[in-house]
């Protein structure tokens, strides 16, 4: 048992016993290392029982590691304990993320009449490389620049893609460390509370929160009737939408309507920066200015999911466009107050050495403990997607599969 244990036998009753480990990271030459910053990942889990929980990780800082597992179901276990990047790949990704926000190449075509032309686009771009024209959002400041095609006006800009990845980031022996199956700065202190486990492929909640489990789709259906359903955010939030499409509705582009139960859906990406296809310009739209325009009232029901597109820019930029967004979230409860708002939060991904350039793990966690941060105190409800894709079997997936067991 690793809880502190006290003489009160009621404390012992409420913390479940757990498992500790100690790891102790070796260098390439198998010397212990001597400092932290290293980015584990750690499961118990029991096939038997479909049954797991993500453990958590203390970095002691000197090359030892406590992973801590809560001992939530009876039956035989096992662990895995992972380790994503070494310290020494987590500098570099931090490199990159403060210092290569240009790393992912943005467009944009310009069109008038017969006339087009592509620029590139980006959060900031140096302004010593042409004219700009300055897509800064005017309610909330959220910036967004492009090139000034030559011959066309900043108001022709048609639409927003992604152009591609820039190249040869990293040093040869940089790229060292991210080699998959061999394979740094330090992680800020992450302790998450273990904030749910599955048994029988169910997941279940820890800390009082109830939980309803809708195993039909009539079930579905019925907790939806009468409801206005938004979805703002990215592409693992989507998901969302077109899982209750094959459950409740047939398909559509971004909306979804069920006269019959008077069920609306609406998904939104969450506006740039986005790494998408070609979508028009005025398909986008910050989702703090979508809240300020919702009226709210008891039905209906605001989803949220911003993370992924993140990756490639200094924290500093999520920081912002959360706060924006947890201002409206603010707003909207006050003039609402019983409006649900569910907050879904990243989860990993299993990356490859080129992908992790973009996209890491080590960066994500530290935006979800932002987000959890930034939202402490607001009367939001969590999907703790990340524990939820640690604790389970299915592998890390930017799109986590859908359940198979489901029976509607
Ligand atoms: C872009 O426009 C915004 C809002 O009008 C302004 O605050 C910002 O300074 C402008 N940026 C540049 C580089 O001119």
């Amino acid at each position: 048992v690793c809880h502190k244990q006290n003489s009160s036998t009621q404390t012992v009753l409420t913390a479940p016993a757990c498992l500790l480990l100690q790891v102790q990271l070796r260098d390439f030459k198998g010397q212990p290392k001597r400092y932290g910053g290293d980015f584990l990942l750690a499961r118990l889990h029991s096939p038997k029982y479909r049954a797991g929980v993500a453990g958590q990780v203390l970095d002691h800082e000197n090359g030892l590691y406590s992973v801590r597992f809560p001992l939530l179901w009876q039956g035989s276990a096992q662990f895995n304990v992972m380790m994503v990047h070494s310290s020494e790949a987590a500098t570099v990704l931090r490199r990159l993320r403060e210092k290569r926000p240009d790393r992912v190449f943005f467009a944009s075509i310009f069109r008038h009449g017969r006339h087009s032309e592509k620029t590139l686009c980006n959060m900031c771009l140096p302004p010593d490389k042409g004219p700009l024209c300055n897509y800064t959002d005017l309610h909330y400041g959220e910036q967004w620049y492009c090139y000034k095609p030559k011959g066309l006006g900043c108001d022709t800009r048609y639409n927003h893609f992604i152009e591609g990845y820039a190249e040869n980031l990293i040093t040869k022996k940089e790229a060292l460390l991210f080699q998959r199956f061999v394979s740094r700065q330090k992680l800020d202190p992450v302790k998450l509370a273990t904030s749910g486990y599955y048994y029988q492929d169910s997941w279940r909640p820890l800390g009082g929160v109830p939980m309803r489990q809708f195993n039909k789709a009539s079930a579905i259906t019925q907790c939806l009737t009468n409801k206005l359903v938004y979805m703002y955010g990215d592409s693992t939030l989507r998901q969302w939408f077109k899982y209750l499409l094959t459950k409740v509705q047939k398909p559509g582009p971004f909306m979804a309507v069920d006269v019959t139960h008077n069920i609306l859906l609406n998904y939104r990406f969450h506006g740039l920066p986005l790494r998408i296809m070609p979508v028009m310009i005025n398909e986008l739209r910050y989702i703090a200015n979508e809240l300020d325009g919702l009226t709210g009232g008891p039905n209906t029901v605001v989803t949220l999911g911003i993370w992924a597109h993140f990756s490639t820019f200094p924290v500093e930029v999520y920081i912002q466009r959360i706060r924006h967004i947890r201002k409206a979230v603010v707003r909207l409860l006050d003039r609402s107050p019983e409006i649900v708002v569910v907050v879904r939060t990243a989860n990993p991904q299993a990356l490859n050495e080129v992908e992790s350039l973009f996209k890491s793990d080590w960066v994500t966690l530290q935006q979800d403990i932002v987000l959890r941060a930034m939202f402490k105190g607001i009367n939001v409800m969590w999907v703790d997607a990340w524990q939820m894709c640690l604790a389970h079997r299915e592998p890390h997936d930017v799109h986590p599969p859908m359940s198979l067991h489901f029976d509607g």
